[in-house]
């Protein structure tokens, strides 16, 4: 496949409800909630921002895009507080998406695994300039991570140095494994993205990668923070 960048003259509409939301609060006494602020936005006018944020993907995939599934729309209608029934409802919804690696094994190679978690292609079928298909998806832990001493994080997430300590009992890569492929299986409506199957970003045996990365003893995660030098 062949793709040529292509300057798109619309704002797409992450920056357009940046822009509606500054807008709104330079006004006067301000909104008094984030629907509030939005309220300027109709209906087509998103849907042409986004339409125009995704000029390459086919109408499945922006459906995709644009449609929720039941789990965000749960999320979206609680702002993510979902209630105990609901909360059940979606672990159960996420719990039976997750595929496991056909030769069962939860734990591949932390080697690969930190390529997948430091990678940062795949998955932007919108905005002006596409990935390059050829380039293996990535997960981009560290945007929200940090996990590897010496190496900068994020902190939307708690750190995940050091959590090769937890042993790598058969529950422990379960725990691991269900996290990075599902984690709504676990947190209902946690911001970390659901990162295993169709149309996400990894596959089975990278998210076994992963796991790897964070539980093999060898894996620079476990390894001990150098301290600086004197
Ligand atoms: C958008 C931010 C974000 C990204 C990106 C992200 N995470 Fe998370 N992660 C979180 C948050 C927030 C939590 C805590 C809530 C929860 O458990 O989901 C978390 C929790 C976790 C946990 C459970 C922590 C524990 O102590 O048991 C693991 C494991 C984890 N993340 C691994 C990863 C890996 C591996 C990646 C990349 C494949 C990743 N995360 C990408 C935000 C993120």
């Amino acid at each position: 496949m062949n793709i040529k960048p292509k300057l798109n003259p619309l704002l797409h509409a992450s920056m357009l409800f940046a822009l509606a939301g500054s807008a709104a609060f330079a006004a006067e006494p301000g909104p008094a909630s984030w629907a509030d602020a939005n309220k300027s936005m109709d209906y087509d006018t998103f849907m042409q921002a986004a339409k125009s944020s995704f000029p390459y993907a086919t109408p499945e995939e922006f459906k995709l895009r644009v449609e929720n599934d039941p789990t965000l729309k749960t999320c979206n209608a609680t702002m993510d507080q979902p209630n105990a029934a609901q909360s059940a409802e979606i672990i159960k919804f996420e719990q039976a998406r997750i595929q496991y690696p056909k030769d069962g094994k939860m734990v591949g190679d932390w080697q690969q695994g930190e390529k997948w978690a430091k990678g940062t292609t795949g998955g932007r079928i919108g905005f002006a300039d596409a990935d390059n298909p050829n380039l293996p998806s990535g997960s981009n832990c560290f945007a929200c991570h940090v996990m590897i001493p010496g190496f900068p994080g994020g902190n939307m997430g708690p750190s995940l140095v050091g959590y090769g300590k937890r042993g790598q009992s058969p529950a422990i890569l379960k725990y691991t494994y269900d996290h990075v492929y599902d984690s709504k299986s676990i947190v209902p409506c946690t911001i970390m993205p659901r990162y295993g199957g169709q149309g996400h970003l990894l596959t089975a045996s990278q998210v076994a990668d992963i796991v790897a990365l964070l539980t093999d003893p060898q894996s620079p995660v476990n390894q001990p923070e150098k301290t600086a030098a004197k």
